[in-house]
């Protein structure tokens, strides 16, 4: 049986944090394992540049720290195909072709477009780069070039998903039955949280963990985080409902000392640094190996350029083959 070829990607516009651990990479690690998948990872540079064009040498460095960051837990580039979105041509050439297909407006209506261009007012002012209205059409080319994926994403991309399929669906309407159309698997994997409490921890909010961060910063991070207001003295009677250090005990500490920190702080019988001190313990202890297979990568980087060139060779070698089938239906099959 065909394996069914899976894709998703990321902009390397900055190391790879816990929410990311917790969201898309254990659920990476959870599909290499299945042997009915062929699970493919976009480190979409291209993607990256349209906020970021004035600035290459972010994008570049961060290409590597992120294929560390996967190789670092776990992503097996012998299961997972790792490759760089700026060497495959023919998702390029795609996304020309696509442009046909999509209207302005309706670019302009994306919800997740719609909120990116808001929250970018000060790289885009009142008036967008056609770049960045259009990188839904190249997601369209990153998805459909390699034939018969599933895309699984959080609830912000199911717009661009959404819109990759209204473009397939037109381009066969025209051309036939040549693209397969994508389908999205929404993850059930939850948000994580900023260390401030907000809804989103991310890179511009300064609110995160880094994979990548060392035993001190983790530490220096955690004794920051937001606890209980009200909470001032030891003995005060606090909330852990409202405390990041608790939320954080849920995801990095075993289930019955949750319970028993729960208690001992609404009962005034903890103090918030204890608590904080033994977080950082316990996310150092989830970090450790991850940090060490880190060093060993960033010790051979031979290694990573290595594992980067072989996955983008067998990407393309892929994508290729769709193109040929495209170019035909579209006529554009010259010296043949
Ligand atoms: N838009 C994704 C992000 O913001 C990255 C991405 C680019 C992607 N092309 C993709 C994800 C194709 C899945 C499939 O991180």
């Amino acid at each position: 049986m065909k394996k069914k070829r899976i894709l998703t990607g990321d902009r390397p516009t900055g190391r790879l944090h816990i929410g990311h651990y917790f969201g898309s990479l254990q659920k990476r690690l959870e599909l290499q394992e299945n042997e009915e998948y062929d699970p493919y990872i976009l480190i979409a540079d291209v993607q990256a540049l349209t906020d970021n064009f004035d600035n290459p040498e972010k994008v570049r460095k961060n290409v590597r720290e992120v294929a560390i960051d996967y190789l670092s837990v776990g992503i097996d580039p012998n299961k997972t195909t790792i490759y760089i979105q700026s060497m495959i041509p023919e998702a390029f050439e795609l996304t020309m072709f696509y442009s046909n297909f999509v209207t302005i407006s309706r670019l302009q209506r994306n919800p997740t477009v719609k909120t990116e261009i808001e929250q970018k007012k000060e790289i885009f002012g009142e008036s967008v780069t056609y770049g960045f209205l259009g990188y839904p059409v190249s997601q369209a080319a990153d998805i459909t070039c390699f034939e018969g994926a599933l895309v699984p994403v959080g609830e912000d991309q199911l717009p661009l998903i959404e819109q990759c399929r209204e473009i397939v669906r037109k381009f066969n309407s025209v051309y036939g039955d040549i693209l397969t159309e994508p389908q999205a698997v929404l993850s059930s994997t939850k948000r994580i949280k900023g260390l401030d409490g907000n809804d989103k921890m991310g890179k511009s909010l300064g609110n995160a963990i880094y994979l990548s961060d060392s035993e001190e910063e983790v530490t220096k991070k955690v004794m920051s985080a937001t606890t209980d207001p009200n909470r001032i003295k030891k003995d005060d009677l606090g909330n852990p409902d409202i405390c990041m250090v608790s939320y954080y005990h849920n995801l990095f500490t075993d289930k019955a000392e949750c319970e028993n920190i729960c208690r001992e702080c609404r009962e005034g019988k903890r103090g918030c640094v204890y608590c904080k001190k033994q977080l950082a313990e316990n996310i150092n202890k989830v970090l450790e190996p991850i940090r060490e297979k880190r060093a060993y990568y960033e010790a051979h980087p031979e290694i990573v350029d290595n594992i980067l060139k072989e996955g983008t060779e067998r990407a393309r070698k892929s994508a290729k083959e769709t193109m040929k089938k495209i170019k035909e239906a579209m006529m554009l099959n010259y010296f043949e």
